[in-house]
């Protein structure tokens, strides 16, 4: 087992600093780990107890019997270097420091005196001062953040631990599944380079989405980025793009933010897909893990209100993305079941009038047309439609082809029975939204990556 395989398949995990009183970070750790299901041997390490949470307890990591492959340290700083020099001596691969108090508040010593010990043993540390990690097909939740985290694809590293939790709660209520969460915090060795490298060749990964303060190595990442780049789609989102941003990520983690400039010219370089907000980043995240991969073929706007079809070519243009005609085999197929009023153009606006199996009629028959390689479904709520029977039967028809032939990306917009077909249509791998500029954003995200990506195997 290679030494990062450890942090995403470990056949054991010590808990160190595993806390006896719930509340507290070693105990939640614990907790996790036991509750979510991780099948491996768990070992809680304390030298004050017998047994935490049904578990016997060890008074240190060499007095644990079996080999131990990852150990999750939550000490106070001052006694992570003894505890990082033991278990590498147990050839213990990969170490999760959850403590606080190194290069964030200047303590560089310290942390480079953490990395040294580890390098002696070829161990790797990821943190200090995260909140763990989470892999999902290893039933793997070795944080202590919430703890129902909902198996998916996408791979999620953050660099900020509070933001980090706060959106792994966000996941769990929006239903966004993930392989992996990885608090990735002052990257004292393991980096955002180390994860990608790593990430890319992660089956249950689709696209990995990274929340980034600043960059440890600029040359590595750019190789490793442009490399991973080629295979899965890498969202990220900058922060510390102003001056007074860069000064807050300068206290936060240590990091350098470095010029706004340079790091968006290095992600269009790379190939990394820059988001402009943490709702757009997900967004993007959510519609790449669920949709078959575009590659070419037209995109077509399905829409019933003429305003909201406005919307999605604007917001698709501000994206680099241009609509063109749609295929005269779809406008023939469309134009007798249409009313007379209606827009064959692209948006092909149905209007206001058609019926739930008009519309549900006129999506599919974009998604069936050849020529046709994505479509975006925008649906505004009206009196003479159902948005629940529209979604249900989009649903039900795109299980009777076998699942997506091609992207389908949904905009509903209404009330409150909008908000339950965007549940229904996400839950059934359909990627949703209630607002037309993060549909049409989405979908150029796709159309976006597979350009970059036919560039980069060109010139590869
Ligand atoms: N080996 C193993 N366990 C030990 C040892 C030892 N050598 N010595 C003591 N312990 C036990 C303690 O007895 C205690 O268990 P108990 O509660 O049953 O008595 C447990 O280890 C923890 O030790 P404490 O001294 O009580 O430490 P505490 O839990 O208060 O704090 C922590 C440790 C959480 C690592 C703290 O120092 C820290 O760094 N907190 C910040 C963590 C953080 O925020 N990280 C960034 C996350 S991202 C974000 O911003 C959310």
């Amino acid at each position: 087992m290679n030494t990062l395989e450890a942090l995403f398949k470990p056949r054991s995990i010590a808990v160190v600093g595993a806390s006896r009183q719930p509340g507290k970070i070693g105990y939640e750790i614990l907790r996790n780990l036991k509750e979510y299901g991780y099948g491996g041997r768990i070992y809680p390490v304390n030298p004050q107890a017998k047994e935490i949470l049904g578990l016997k307890a060890y008074p240190s990591i060499s007095s644990i019997p079996d080999s131990v492959d990852m150990v999750v340290v939550s000490v106070p700083a001052h006694m992570v270097p003894d505890v990082i020099e033991e278990a590498g001596r147990k050839g213990v691969k990969v170490a999760v420091v959850i403590s606080s108090g190194f290069k964030e508040i200047g303590r560089h010593d310290l942390e480079e005196e953490i990395v040294l010990r580890a390098r002696k043993y070829g161990m790797r540390i990821l943190g200090p001062n995260i909140f763990g990690v989470v892999y999902t097909p290893a039933r793997i939740n070795a944080s202590f953040g919430p703890k129902d985290v909902i198996p998916g694809h996408i791979a999620f590293i953050t660099q900020s631990g509070a933001l980090g939790i706060a959106l792994m709660g966000m996941t769990i209520v929006e239903k966004i599944g993930v392989s992996t969460i990885i608090s990735i915090g002052n990257k004292s060795d393991i980096d955002d380079a180390d994860l990608l490298e790593y990430l890319a060749g992660d089956e249950a990964t689709k696209v990995i989405l990274i929340y980034l303060e600043g960059v440890k190595d600029g040359k590595r990442f750019i190789e490793v980025a442009r490399k991973v780049s080629t295979s899965k789609p890498v969202i990220v989102i900058k922060a510390g793009k102003t001056e007074v941003g860069a000064k807050a990520v300068a206290s936060h983690t240590g990091s350098l933010a470095g010029n706004v400039l340079i790091y968006s010219t290095v992600f269009k370089q790379t190939g990394i897909l820059e988001a402009r907000s943490v709702e757009e980043a997900f967004d993007w995240a959510r519609t790449f893990s669920y949709s078959p991969e575009y590659r070419d073929g037209d995109l077509v706007v399905v829409t019933n209100g003429g305003g909201a079809g406005v919307l999605v070519t604007d917001t698709l243009s501000m994206n680099g993305v241009q609509l063109s005609p749609p295929p005269e085999t779809l406008v023939n197929a469309l134009k007798p079941k249409l009313p007379g009023f209606a827009s064959l153009g692209n948006p092909i606006d149905v209007t206001g009038m058609i019926s739930n199996e008009g519309y549900v009629d006129a999506v599919m028959s974009a998604l069936l047309d050849d020529k046709v390689g994505i479509v975006l479904a925008v649906y505004c709520q009206t009196a003479v439609t159902d948005p629940t029977i529209i979604a249900g039967e989009l649903i039900k028809r795109i299980k009777e082809l076998g699942g997506l032939p091609k992207p389908l990306i949904a905009s509903f917009i209404g009330g409150e029975e909008v908000y339950w077909a965007i549940q229904k249509l996400n839950n059934a791998g359909i990627p949703a939204f209630p607002m037309p500029e993060r549909a049409a954003s989405s979908v150029a995200a796709l159309i976006n990556y597979s350009r970059i990506r036919k560039r980069l195997l060109r010139n590869a």
